[in-house]
């Protein structure tokens, strides 16, 4: 007998679509109105290969919607100072709305000073101190990439979060630091965040309405963990390498998605969930930094 799927599957791919062609419409219209078009620097350093796949994902992305890009790439023998002497220039380019120095940098550079040296209103990862704090005033600024796409996959699938258990599993302060604010702050939600000091961890999972997971640990978490009729956000995305996947390896998140699916009400798969969105986030904050600089 064939069991039928009784849980939504979110689309981040689909969702994510319909974002870029929402921003790809305010692009032709500031385009028709002589006004600035959105431009994105992305700086690179080193070569790791994870970190050249999400760049080049997001130069597709400024492609698909019309914004200018500058691709900036320094070995990863570059000196903290000489970086920062470049994100100065960046900071003072009249023509760069929003630029991003991809994570993670080499060890002898300071993620906190370079993060520290974007100048908030072009800090369109929403990485700086300033944009953090932001997000629990009446008026966010630039939000992180990650956890506002989980919002707004919540908010385009009608998930009420109003007076809901959100557990969030990985306190980082990438995702599950911002994401516990958010939940607060505009989702009225009830918020537990757990992190590796965390003790029985099933015990607190089980009591998810909403279930949001973002440790980069393959197959954390299993059907037991999760109530019946939950929804599963999984933010994990790690590469896990073998000959029988097609490009040398595949991305794995952090629930287990056979066993956990037929238990929840809507769940995110991985690749496909989550990750599609942090781009379309990236790039609504590029418009929005556009916006505020060039109205
Ligand atoms: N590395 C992994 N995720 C991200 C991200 O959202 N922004 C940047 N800059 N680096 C990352």
């Amino acid at each position: 007998m064939t069991e039928t799927q009784t849980y939504t599957l979110i689309d981040g791919r689909k969702i994510s679509s319909e974002i870029k062609g929402e921003i790809l419409a305010k692009v032709a219209e500031r385009k028709s109105l002589g006004k600035k078009i959105p431009h994105l620097a992305i700086i690179l350093v080193g070569d790791d290969g994870a970190s050249q796949t999400y760049v080049d994902h997001k130069v597709k992305a400024c492609k698909e919607v019309g914004y200018h890009y500058t691709m900036m790439r320094f070995a990863d023998t570059i000196s903290e100072e000489k970086l920062m002497k470049h994100i100065d220039q960046v900071n003072k380019d009249e023509d760069v709305d929003g630029f991003i120095v991809q994570l993670p940098l080499p060890l002898h550079i300071s993620v906190e000073h370079i993060t520290e040296k974007i100048r908030s209103d072009k800090d369109v990862d929403g990485f700086t101190n300033h944009n953090f704090g932001s997000i629990i005033s009446r008026n966010p600024l630039i939000m992180p990439a990650t956890p506002f796409g989980v919002m707004e996959l919540l908010r385009r699938y009608s998930i009420e979060t109003e007076g809901k258990n959100c557990v969030i599993v990985g306190a980082s302060r990438l995702v599950g630091a911002p994401l516990s604010m958010m939940l607060v702050e505009q989702g009225h939600a009830t918020v537990t965040i757990c992190s590796k000091y965390t003790k029985n961890l099933s015990s607190i999972t089980r009591l998810a309405d909403i279930l949001v997971v973002a440790v980069g640990k393959p197959g954390l978490i299993s059907a037991d963990m999760v109530k019946e009729g939950a929804v599963v956000i999984d933010v994990g995305t790690t590469r896990v390498e073998g000959t029988q996947f097609k490009n040398g390896f595949a991305l794995k998140g952090d629930v287990d998605f056979k066993g956990v699916a037929p238990k929840t009400s809507f769940i995110t798969p991985v690749p496909g969930g989550v990750g599609p969105m942090t781009i379309a986030s990236l790039l609504l904050n590029t418009l929005r930094a556009t916006e505020n600089r060039n109205p």
